[in-house]
């Protein structure tokens, strides 16, 4: 019986380690975001607080994080906090403005062992200062490294990144220094908090749920968008690996009626 279950351990380990070699030799999504949730209902269907669900879900950010730099993807941007999530209890959103300095203290070692970017979008100034000291610490120790960015969306909200742009172009045109006729795309692009990473090629959302919740509205306009049933504590790297391969088998036309089959 034990033997049994060894070979069937054996032969899963290398039916992924084929996964594996099969996905790096198609096209990878350069930028691949993500929408992590369904902490809570983890933690409610085994009768624990909330912050439980949201304490396993930073491990869960490690395994995809290290995986994502292993597949060799470019940047991946995980949505941590949202400008809406301050209307939640004080107890979590001081939990999840503690998880931060706990994620960096723990795994820095280990990013910059992978060579792992740290990055930030979002307003930085409100938040708490523990947090801020912790993410902009790891962002300067990790500044130089050149694997995966690790780009957390903190006090992240899509429409209010879009107000201060629409607010920089105003001020830019009100003062002479751009014409209105020079706004375009890449102008847009430019002014975003995101204007210096990939535009995201995969957006996965987890925990059943199909909506944006404000998140990189503009950035997302062209990206496949998977969404799954399992809860964030419990995405693992197959799951990962599985959106991968889903989105190689995409046909991506881009609005036009050429297909784009990656690999
Ligand atoms: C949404 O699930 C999740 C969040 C608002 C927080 C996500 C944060 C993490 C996964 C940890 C981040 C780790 C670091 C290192 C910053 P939910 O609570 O809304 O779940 P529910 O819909 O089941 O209630």
């Amino acid at each position: 019986m034990l033997r049994k279950l060894m070979r069937k351990k054996t032969a899963d380990i290398q039916s992924l380690q084929e996964r594996i070699h099969t996905v790096k030799q198609r096209q990878m999504p350069n930028h691949v975001a993500i929408i992590m949730d369904g902490n809570g209902r983890w933690a409610k269907q085994r009768k624990m607080p909330r912050i439980a669900g949201h304490h396993e879900g930073m491990k869960t950010v490690r395994q995809v994080t290290n995986f994502a730099n292993d597949l060799g993807v470019k940047a991946l941007t995980l949505y941590a906090f949202s400008t809406e999530n301050w209307k939640r209890p004080k107890i979590e959103i001081d939990f999840l403005m503690n998880l931060p300095g706990e994620f960096l203290n723990t795994y820095l070692p280990e990013l910059m062992e992978k060579g792992i970017k740290v990055e930030m979008i979002g307003n930085m100034d409100a938040l708490p200062a523990h947090t801020k000291t912790a993410i902009t610490k790891a962002m300067e120790i990790t500044k130089n490294n050149t694997g995966l960015i690790l780009n957390f969306a903190m006090n992240y909200g899509s429409r209010l990144e879009l107000v201060h742009v629409m607010k920089e172009l105003a001020r830019e045109v009100e003062s002479g220094n751009m014409e209105i006729e020079a706004i375009d795309e890449n102008v847009i692009n430019s002014k975003l908090m995101t204007a210096h990473l990939p535009e995201p090629d995969l957006l996965i959302r987890t925990s059943g749920e199909v909506r944006l919740s404000n998140f990189m509205l503009w950035q997302l306009a062209y990206a496949e968008f998977i969404f799954t049933e399992v809860l964030w504590p419990d995405y693992n790297e197959e799951c990962f690996l599985q959106a991968i391969e889903d989105f190689q088998n995409r046909d991506r036309r881009f609005g036009s009626l050429e297909g784009d089959r990656k690999g």
